[in-house]
């Protein structure tokens, strides 16, 4: 099978600051792949270069087997080649009711081509209902984003990416900032895009996370990617004691 993503050479500078040095990188079909490194290692620069925010100044991408042209690619572009991305900052309008965060940019259109919203609502209960299993008191479309968990937001664009199709879904730091309860729902979700055949890129600091649900990690380094190691050959402890070393102090 093809790979869900390949990237060859990606360079990226930001003025004098080269971020991304020329990766190589794999997402396989089907895989949740850790990306992990110091902070301003260059993972969420590699993040938006995959989903379609930063465009790299050199360096190849094939999303599918099928190779991307950095001049028609962009967040709208990315989406329709399905890559769906879940950012740490907020990508969920607060205020919107949760039917309208599910459709936005995407609406359901009837006969007449005007949004349904009607549909838009029903969907958006099977969602919740379904796809994420909520059963919070209470929880109903009209219901705001802000009334949601941190782990429930997380939740919630999954769902939506899950529920647009999405092949390849990346999360950056989705679990950062959660209590426990609330991150272990975020990492069951990863655990159903797996097993529902998306692939996903998950970027973390947090190792024991990484550990339960990657079937690989690959190793950022000052805009490189150093290691890639698979779940078998590293115990949680060694992967933690890896990344606690300073580049230099590694053998
Ligand atoms: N828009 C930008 N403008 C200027 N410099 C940037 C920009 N985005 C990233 N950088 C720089 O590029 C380098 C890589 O940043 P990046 O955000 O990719 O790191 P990261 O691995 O995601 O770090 P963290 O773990 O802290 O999130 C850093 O030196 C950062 O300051
Ligand atoms: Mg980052």
């Amino acid at each position: 099978m093809e790979p869900a993503v390949t990237m060859r050479g990606i360079t990226k500078s930001f003025g004098p600051i080269h971020a991304l040095r020329g990766v190589d990188l794999d997402l396989q079909a089907g895989e949740v792949l850790a990306l992990l490194g110091d902070n301003g290692a260059g993972k969420s620069t590699l993040v938006k270069i995959l989903s379609g925010l930063h465009v790299p100044d050199s360096g190849t991408m094939t999303l599918d087997g099928k190779p991307v042209d950095w001049r028609r690619y962009d967040v709208a572009r990315a989406r329709d080649m399905g890559v769906e991305t879940v950012y740490q900052e907020r990508s969920l309008g607060e205020k919107q009711p949760l039917w309208r965060n599910v459709f936005v940019g995407r609406h359901l259109r009837n006969r007449l081509g005007l949004i349904d919203v009607r549909r838009e609502k029903v969907e958006t209960m099977k969602l919740l209902a379904d796809v994420i299993g909520f059963r919070g008191v209470g929880l109903h479309p009209e219901a705001r984003v802000a009334s949601l968990s941190g782990g429930e937001r997380q939740g919630l664009a999954i769902a939506r990416a899950m529920y647009f199709d999405a092949a390849i879904i990346v999360l950056d730091e989705p679990t950062t900032a959660l209590g426990v309860t609330e991150a272990e729902k975020v990492l069951s979700f990863v655990e159903r895009l797996r097993t529902e055949g998306h692939s996903c890129l998950f970027v973390s600091h947090e190792m024991h996370h990484v550990h339960r649900i990657a079937d690989r990690f690959a190793l950022m380094e000052r805009g490189r990617i150093a290691t890639i190691l698979k779940k078998s050959e590293i115990s949680l402890k060694d992967l933690a004691e890896k990344l606690l070393l300073g580049e230099e102090d590694r053998p």
